[in-house]
């Protein structure tokens, strides 16, 4: 077996063969966090047999299995084990691993969350497996041969292919089956793209719904304090992109723009294992940076309740720029484009850019300005798993 670990309960296959079988895949940390209100939703669902299953994307503890503990996620079903590579290693390696996975489970659904490898590969995975029986579904008159492959967090366009995020999600919705966006923008693009309107759901964002779950948990609470930061005291800073952290003059020139604009304002940066491994030696190098609290990643409720209570995010993040919309704290996006606008629209967000003078008047200007008192954004209310998993019960019917 490609495999590292597979616990898959073939005993029960005969009792269940009348359900529709449903595999949902995660990997990194933002898709664990997307992936558990999918999987509670999908588990109270009835006629529906779901299967979790875990790419080994991300491995350490702090980036995998607290989110797991902390969202209710079971023991996958099959773990794939991938870890680091290049693009094209960790890709194919997935489909590769992926494969006798879909052969055992015989899926009917494979749910594909985000845009990072794993959501590539394992679409193309199953968007080519035949299957030993067909079936039959809703979308199309003749029985369908391979799994109908869903795309949770279509559409986003960020127009920037030097991302690798945005190849993943171009190439993903081309050949997703259904299509479930987060804002209207992203119903905009795929209709530009040709995608047919029946295979395309506006139901809003399943990170929401992970995020209120855990906003007024005990862990979300106490976490400024434990930290030894008060409400609204603090600048809190994640930074993981490439263009952003793997070029130690650009991440020293970043850092040092962000300590300038920010004055004396204690900053908490959890830092992701990929900006880390420069880290340490340009925070050596630095007195400015000498102050700020760089932690290890921190758990899911912890870092929604620093996100909550923050004076200020500085952020190039996805999922933070819309947790920050939700909980109506300043984002500042060190990043050209975002593929989410509604959290510029909605004036909690603000893009910065890269030239370091724009991101200093940015983050002044974004700490002077009164706080945004905003609503979330439409469907943006912790009930969007339901509406999908409601969607697919009907596609079945
Ligand atoms: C990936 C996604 C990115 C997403 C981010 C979320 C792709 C192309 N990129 O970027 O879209 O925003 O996850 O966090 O899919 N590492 C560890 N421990 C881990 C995981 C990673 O040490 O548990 C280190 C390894 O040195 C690895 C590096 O981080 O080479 C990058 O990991 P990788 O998953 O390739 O990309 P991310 O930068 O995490
Ligand atoms: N997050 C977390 N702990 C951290 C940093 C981020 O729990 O120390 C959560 C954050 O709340 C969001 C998700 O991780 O839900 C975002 O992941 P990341 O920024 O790595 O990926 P992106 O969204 O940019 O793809």
């Amino acid at each position: 077996m490609a495999f590292t670990r597979c616990v898959l309960d073939f005993t029960r296959r005969g009792r269940l063969d009348s359900l529709v079988r449903v595999i949902c895949v995660a990997g990194a940390r933002p898709n664990f966090v997307k992936v558990g209100p999918l999987w509670r939703a999908l588990s109270a669902a009835s006629g529906v047999d779901p299967y979790f299953v875990h790419t080994g994307q991300h491995y350490d503890d702090k980036m995998s299995q607290v989110f797991l503990d902390q969202l209710g996620l079971p023991v996958p079903a099959a773990m794939l084990g991938v870890g680091s590579g290049t693009h094209a290693e960790q890709t194919a390696a997935l489909m590769q691993r992926f494969e006798p996975v879909l052969e055992q489970i015989q899926p009917h659904v494979v749910i594909v969350v985000g845009d990072v490898n794993s959501t590539l590969a394992c679409a193309l995975t199953a968007a080519k497996f035949q299957l030993r029986v067909p079936f039959g579904w809703r979308l199309e008159a003749a029985p369908r041969t391979r799994p109908v492959v869903v795309h949770v967090e279509a559409g986003l366009r960020s127009g920037d292919n030097a991302m690798p995020e945005e190849i993943n999600r171009r190439a993903t919705d081309a050949i997703s089956d259904l299509l479930f966006t987060t804002e209207v923008a992203a119903n905009d693009h795929l209709a530009r793209e040709g995608v047919a309107a029946e295979r395309v759901h506006f139901v809003g964002n399943v990170m929401i719904d992970s995020l209120l779950s855990v906003a007024s948990s005990d862990a979300a609470r106490r976490a400024p304090a434990d930290l030894g930061v008060s409400a609204r005291g603090y600048v809190l800073v994640t930074l993981h992109r490439p263009s952003n952290v793997d070029e130690p003059v650009h991440l020293t020139a970043l850092l040092h723009a962000i300590a300038s604009a920010v004055g004396d304002l204690p900053v908490v940066f959890p830092a992701h294992p990929r900006t880390r491994a420069r880290l340490d030696a340009i925070v050596a190098a630095s007195p400015a940076l000498a102050r700020w609290r760089i932690i290890e990643p921190l758990g899911y409720s912890e870092f929604v309740g620093l996100l909550g209570n923050a004076a200020l995010v500085c952020t190039d993040s996805g999922g933070v720029q819309e947790e920050t919309t939700v909980l109506a704290t300043p984002c500042v996006t060190l990043r050209d484009s975002t593929e989410r606008p509604i959290t510029i629209t909605h004036g909690t967000n603000r893009l910065a850019g890269t030239s370091m003078p724009h991101i200093v008047d940015v983050i002044r200007t974004t700490l002077a300005a009164p706080r945004p008192a905003v609503a979330a954004p439409p469907l943006w209310d912790g009930q969007t798993a339901p509406r999908i998993v409601e969607i697919l019960q009907r596609a079945f019917a």
